[in-house]
Order: C-alpha cells, then structure tokens, then sequence
C-alpha cells in the first residue's frame, strides 16, 4: 500500500485518482465543521461550490428539512443559518436535518476527487478513525489537504502528517511511504503534543484569531473526540 500527500491542493488527474481512497483535509474549519454537524445528527451534509448553487439546492428540498452553512471571507453568508464555526452546529439545531454547506476551499476539495474510489473526511478530530478504515480498505491512499485557495496550509499537511504517522504505527511499516509523506509526517512530529501551537502559527489560524474566532482553534485542535468517518458519494456527505 502506498500514501501519499498532495501538500499543495492541485486537482489530481483521474489516472491518480483511480482506484484510490482520498482523505480530504481542511482542518480550519470545513471538515471539522462537518464532522461535527453530523455527530451532532445531520442526516447529511452536501458540500456545494457556490454560493448561488446552496441557495438554489435548498429550495429543492421541503422546507424546514436543510439548512444552510458556510462561510466567505471566513464570515456566515448572509440569509445563512449557520457560519464556519463548528460550535454553531449544535444537537438542537441540527439533529435530523440536512445541511448544504459551501467554503472557500473545503467544499471545492471533495469535488476536484469525486472520482477517487472512496473518499473520506479527515480531520484532527476523528484521525484515528480515519487511519483505520484506510487501512481497512487496504488500497493505495492519497491524502489531500484543501489548503488555502491553491496554496499551502500548515495545519492541513500536519494533519495529515498525523494520520500518515498513525498508519505507519499502526500497520509496523513506513515503506509505502512516499517522500512527500515522510516529510509531512516529520512536520506533525515536530508539533505532536501541541497541535494548537500549528493551528495559532497558520496564516488562516491568524486570519480567524484577528476576526474574533481564535476559539473555532481550540475546537478544531483536538484530537479524536468521535469514530465517525463520513464519505463522500455521489455529492453527499454520510455518517457512513
Ligand atoms: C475553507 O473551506 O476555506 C475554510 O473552511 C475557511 C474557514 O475557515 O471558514
């Protein structure tokens, strides 16, 4: 088995893509926010690339049933129900309920891998889970953080330099390790144990701080606090 990790978020070919398992990664905050939304029981999650689609997509739904989250410039869309910050997603709010949700870059991810062969939603939050069942599905994985509009986000690649780490451990080999892996595993190793000093040095880490949502890095730094991996098929989200 091999894993790999796209530390810039270039669309992958379809010849890279094919029979893989993609983790996608954006840890401020899309993946945590929809991990958390659906621990908290929505039914599930559909990440859309604009604005304009989520507004049309809801109405397609019976009222009531799908609400809307997301964020531009990291603030909530206006006439959205919910923002970025996984603390919003509360039981009360989301239980039952669907969610369509559109982000800067997080959203966008799932689509530029849709035709991998599984596609998992990681995060520093169910990392453990997520080295599992890709171990589990026992295929090559490629491991793609959404970074930040095109560019390089520290807090994704030292997560996914966590779940690498964890995949080693857990399987007693580093041999398919590609070098772009072993780097960003050697990255995470250099903030095992602070997670949150990664988060606070991120340009995105900074962009939230300075906006008054310096606690959406304390929430977004904790690791496995649920075994829910949810996968991405056919444009939605699931709990499994
Ligand atoms: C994104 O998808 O770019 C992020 O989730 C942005 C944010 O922190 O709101």
């Amino acid at each position: 088995m091999h894993i790999d990790i796209q530390w810039v978020p270039f669309p992958p070919s379809l010849e890279i893509l094919s029979k893989k398992t993609v983790v996608v990664i954006d840890v401020l905050r899309a993946t945590s926010v929809i991990i958390e939304a659906l621990s908290q029981g929505a039914i599930e999650v559909i990440p859309v690339t604009t604005v304009e689609e989520a507004a049309r997509l809801v109405k397609t739904f019976p009222r009531g049933s799908t609400l809307l989250g997301g964020e531009r410039g990291s603030r909530k869309i206006q006439g959205f129900d919910f923002g970025n910050s996984p603390k919003e997603y509360t039981a009360e709010r989301v239980n039952g309920k669907r969610l369509i949700l559109t982000t800067t870059n997080g959203t966008k991810a799932f689509h530029s891998v849709a035709a991998a062969e599984d596609v998992l939603v990681g995060s520093l939050l169910n990392g453990t889970a997520v080295a599992e069942r890709s171990l589990q599905l026992d295929r090559d994985v490629l491991i793609f953080p959404s970074g930040d509009e095109g560019a390089f986000s520290l807090e994704d690649v030292v997560c996914g330099g966590m779940l690498i780490d964890l995949m080693a451990k857990k399987s007693h080999t580093s041999n398919g390790l590609t070098d772009a892996s072993s780097s960003a595993r050697i990255l995470y190793q250099r903030f095992e144990g602070s997670l949150l000093e990664a988060l606070r040095l991120s340009g995105h880490g900074k962009d939230l701080d300075a906006l008054g949502l310096g606690e959406d890095l304390f929430y977004c730094a904790r690791t496995d606090v649920t075994d829910l991996v949810p996968t991405f098929r056919e444009n939605v989200i699931r709990a499994s």
